[in-house]
């Protein structure tokens, strides 16, 4: 391994909109921004990559601008994996191990879930995560971690989340073609969350929504386990659109206006406010005409109503609506939308906030934006596996140890 690339870790984002690739490098145990690279999005269409070449291409330029800025060559990556394909089921299933009560090794706890995972898995599907809830021993329930204890039956409750092979399977194409490989997956919903939100709100339940271009990525957590993820067909572009079609102006300048005078309350804006659209700059401003503003919030309320309105009956669908005493957070570009956190208070009914990413130590402030939030939360979310899977291995390495010295 190159010794400069040892202690990083890239991950890659490749929305519908931006292509983002973000490296950080492991310190002490500290994890340190070194460089990104964002490139406008080529052949992405609908949240899953339509064309590979231009997909490629978009890629490998943002992972050049990233490898310029962190000065070390990037050669692996991590990729976020989000769009309506990923699904999530809850399941169940596990062992019994015999009359006999035994000691549960870390072994059994791979067999159980094995086989809670082969209960809910659809042959055409990949798995992204398996998440275990909580683990039954001898019907006691609620147990984290049962690795160690005793007991004659073993089984474990556990979030599953697939997604489509043919779509995953086209990103780690386009990430190779672009000189990178991949070491692992990550779902975008999952990724935002260890961004931006607490361990209490993940423990007393919480919903995140990471509103994206053409997607919303759900997932719901309840007493610190994930209890529900979902992706909804939804996402800021269909705001943008609605703009461009009532307004009869261009996608892109429907976007400035959404961005720049959009609110999705239209009691909140002032009833004599008026903007002008329309104006051709090549042509010195020609075709301009005056709107009400508050004919733009009178196109974007109903929209963010339908938006929530599916988030509260796929929240209610997976019985998780009543799960969330900690509210909703809401990430993702989508997020900055004006007025969204009022509908989504009034029709969730629960305290609703926009969620901003954790920012890393040196990183530019210009990351700190709800966009972000996926990219961070995948190097957040290597960084704690890697840190998982080192002090498991220690603790192997430390038991193998004490079963030669014969102390064990
Ligand atoms: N200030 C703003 N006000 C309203 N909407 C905004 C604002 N800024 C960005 N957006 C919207 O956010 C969306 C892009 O968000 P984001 O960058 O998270 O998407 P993406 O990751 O590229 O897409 P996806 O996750 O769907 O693949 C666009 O629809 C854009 O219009
Ligand atoms: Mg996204």
């Amino acid at each position: 391994m190159n010794p400069k690339t040892e202690n990083l870790i890239t991950v890659l984002d490749a929305g519908s909109t931006k292509i983002c690739v973000l490296v950080a490098e492991l310190n002490d145990g500290v994890l340190r921004y070194r460089g990104h690279g964002i490139e406008a999005a080529q052949g992405m269409r609908r949240g899953v990559i339509s064309a590979l070449g231009p997909a490629g291409k978009a890629i490998n330029l943002a992972a050049m601008e990233a490898e310029k800025k962190c000065k070390a060559p990037i050669e692996t990556t991590v990729v976020g994996i989000g769009g309506p394909h990923v699904r999530g089921v809850n399941c169940q299933g596990g062992l019994n191990m015999g009359s006999r009560m035994k000691e549960i090794t870390r072994e059994d706890v791979r067999s159980a879930i094995d086989r809670a995972r082969s209960v809910g898995l659809a042959a055409d599907r990949d798995v992204l995560h398996l998440l275990p809830q909580q683990f039954v021993l001898d019907d006691q329930g609620g147990i984290h971690d049962p690795v160690g204890m005793v007991g004659n039956k073993l089984e474990v409750m556990l979030h599953l989340s697939t997604c489509s092979g043919s779509a995953l399977q086209s990103v780690v194409t386009c990430a190779n073609k672009a000189g990178l490989e991949v070491s692992d997956t990550i779902f975008e919903g999952i990724a935002a969350a260890e961004a931006v939100l607490s361990a209490d709100e993940r423990e007393l339940g919480v919903c995140i929504a990471d509103i994206g271009a053409s997607s919303t990525e759900l997932v719901v957590f309840f007493e610190g386990s994930v209890a529900h993820t979902a992706v909804l067909p939804i996402g800021g572009d269909h705001f943008t659109n609605d703009l461009a079609v009532g307004l009869h102006i261009s996608v892109e300048e429907a976007e400035q206006l959404k961005r720049n005078f959009g609110n999705c309350v239209v009691t909140a804006v002032p009833q004599l406010n008026e903007i002008e659209i329309g104006g051709d700059l090549a042509t010195g401003g020609q075709g301009a005409r005056m709107v009400r503003q508050r004919f733009l919030a009178e196109i974007l309320e109903p929209r963010a109503r339908e938006m929530l309105t599916m988030l509260r009956d796929n929240l209610r669908h997976g019985g998780v609506l009543e799960a969330m005493g900690a509210g909703c957070v809401f990430t993702g570009g989508g997020a900055n939308l004006a007025g969204l956190l009022d509908n989504a208070e009034s029709l969730l009914r629960v305290p609703a906030r926009i969620g901003y990413p954790v920012p890393l130590s040196r990183m530019p402030a210009e990351l700190a934006r709800p966009e972000f939030s996926a990219a961070i939360g995948m190097l957040l979310y290597t960084h704690r596996t890697q840190v998982r899977k080192a002090s498991e291995e220690q603790g192997l390495r430390q038991k193998l140890k004490s079963i030669f010295a014969g102390t064990y």
